[in-house]
């Protein structure tokens, strides 16, 4: 047998003897790497006479090739075999129960919920959803809306102010949703019809209010937007976010410094049982504070009010979500508390849509 012929039945045995993959790279990094065995021979043709190399050329290709098939062929024996192992000793016990999926066992807050379920019925009125930022200016939270300088109704909002900064501007945290009207006219043209949900701050905690909340705030502005579209607005969203047929409305005059004239919307409602039923009763309750745009508010946001009008409102997130699906305590749903939100929540697939159903 001549040399070469040695020297490959020595590698051929020793892959054929290879019992993991390790195994079997450490070989071929031994035969066929930078500095394995097969490579230095290679090395050597270079200082071959011209017939010796004609002969050794060929020769150790072969064996190259050779070994590199042996390589892999055993490679994917070992492969193999390692599946058939694992197969041997993994078994399925097909009588344990099935575990919950993710997707069962998380849950969607109420209030995400029910930003959910408005976004739906305004999306579906052909409102658009906008949004703004928590941190408002002065002039944003209060002086666009119409709230002069050092009026009492500033005050009444319980603000949170920030340090004065280096130009002595005190930032509030926004106490209202209000400010995005102000945004949203400086950036988009009539017709404007927004719903916008969002956080809102005020320093008060108790069972039915807590420092954060949030409200949904509506604008409509175009040049003929009037009270008989607001109530219409109004009312179609009292029904279908309470999913009832039919809803009594009272409006009463109110207050806000941006709207002109202001009222305030109660429906009614049965106080009798354990839960609130809207639509029968003789309870009336309040649940939103809306009016007329204010001749002054178009002005801050850049509109003509002899050509432009329109309505808004704004009502609480968290009260509206309490009713529908009876929480009795605010602070509850802050507390982060795993019980409450396995309780309350909601699963996350239950997409709320008016043809699929809101909450069913
Ligand atoms: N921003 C008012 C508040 O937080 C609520 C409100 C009342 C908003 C009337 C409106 C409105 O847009 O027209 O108390």
């Amino acid at each position: 047998m001549s040399e070469l012929e040695n020297f490959e039945s020595e590698i051929i045995a020793s892959i054929t003897a290879a019992d993991d993959e390790s195994a079997l790279e450490a070989i071929r990094v031994a035969v066929l790497g930078k500095k394995g065995s097969l490579s230095e021979k290679m090395k050597t043709l270079g200082k071959m006479t011209p017939e010796e190399r004609s002969i050794m050329g060929p020769a150790l290709n072969a064996l190259k090739n050779s070994v590199n098939e042996a390589i892999s062929g055993k490679r994917e024996t070992l492969q193999d075999l390692a599946i058939a192992k694992r197969l041997a000793s993994e078994k399925v016990d097909i009588t344990l129960p099935v575990r919950p999926s993710p997707a069962e066992v998380g849950r969607i807050h109420p209030i995400s919920q029910v930003v959910d379920e408005i976004t739906a019925i305004f999306a579906d009125m052909g409102f658009s959803i906008a949004e703004g930022p928590d941190i408002e200016t002065d002039y944003y939270n209060f002086t666009a809306l119409n709230f002069p300088e050092g009026h009492p109704a500033r005050e009444m909002h319980d603000t949170f102010f920030f340090n004065p900064d280096e130009n002595g501007e005190r930032k509030v945290l926004r106490t209202h949703t209000s400010p995005v009207q102000i945004h949203t006219m400086e950036s988009q043209k009539p017709p404007i019809r927004i719903a916008i949900p969002g956080k809102t701050y005020r320093q008060d905690s108790d069972a039915t209010h807590s420092p954060m909340f949030h409200q949904l705030e509506g604008l409509v502005v175009d040049k003929t937007a009037n009270i008989a579209n607001l109530k219409w607005v109004l009312e179609e969203f009292c029904k279908t976010f309470f999913e009832v047929d039919h809803i009594n409305m009272r409006f009463r005059p109110s207050f806000f410094p941006f709207t002109e004239p202001s009222l305030e919307l109660d429906i009614q409602c049965d106080r009798s049982g354990n839960e609130v039923k809207f639509g029968e009763g003789s309870d009336w309750m309040e649940i939103l504070g809306c009016g007329m745009v204010h001749p002054n508010v178009l002005r801050f946001g850049g509109l003509d009010p002899d050509e432009y009008q329109g309505f808004a409102w704004g009502i609480g997130i968290d009260r509206i979500a309490m009713l529908k699906y009876g929480m009795p305590d605010l602070r509850a749903f802050f507390d982060a508390d795993v019980r409450w939100i396995n309780h309350y929540g909601f699963r996350p697939l239950d997409m709320p849509t008016l043809f699929g159903g809101l909450s069913s």
